[in-house]
């Protein structure tokens, strides 16, 4: 069974009742051009058991749905908190995120996103962050990331701000991005 990670999906070979369920959980995600995907999410105030359900819920989904990330946004509720998930077994929650970009060598490479399926960019990236915040316990949590982790985190972050891959591409993998999605917008 392949199993890599193309832009923000994994991508592995899928058996129906599994695909079936990767449906269900896209269908929960907002999708692209929903305008809560432009809108700046504020910061949480209290880390309660609606912020745990809410947690548990955006983990649930992105892992069901094939994504190495998720942000609270993309389920619709303008909160700062992120999911991610740098190696398969592991996820983790990030709530109220602060992100120091680390040096200056930075990287391009093609990028997915659970709102925006079925296109990929490249994106240009630093290549190492510090990403600190509360877990969904409101534990303090400090991660240096490197590679596809800091970019994942990179790409989660943009999104409590309102601000799309396809805002950070060059002109021309936009325009074809746009090309590629505007069919589907009719259909929908
Ligand atoms: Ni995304």
């Amino acid at each position: 069974m392949s199993d890599e990670v193309e832009g923000q999906v994994r991508t592995e070979e899928l058996d129906p009742e599994r695909e079936a369920r990767r449906q269900l959980a896209l269908a929960q995600i907002r999708q692209y051009p929903d305008p809560v995907l432009r809108m700046e999410a504020r910061p949480v105030e209290e880390f309660d058991d609606d912020l745990r359900r809410l947690v548990a819920r955006m983990k649930d989904l992105m892992q069901e749905a094939n994504g190495v990330g998720l942000a609270a946004t993309q389920v619709g509720v303008l909160r700062r908190v992120f999911v991610f998930s740098p190696e398969e077994e592991r996820v983790h929650a990030l709530v109220n995120p602060s992100l120091e970009l680390r040096g200056d060598e930075k990287e391009t490479d093609d990028e997915g996103c659970l709102s925006i399926q079925g296109v990929t960019v490249p994106v240009e990236r630093v290549t190492a962050v510090r990403l600190q915040g509360r877990d969904e316990d409101g534990k303090e949590v400090s991660y240096d990331l490197e590679g596809m982790a800091a970019r994942i985190v990179q790409h989660e972050y943009d999104h409590l701000d309102g601000k799309l891959m396809l805002d950070r591409t060059s002109p021309e993998a936009r325009r074809e991005a746009m090309a590629a999605l505007r069919p589907r917008l009719v259909l929908r």
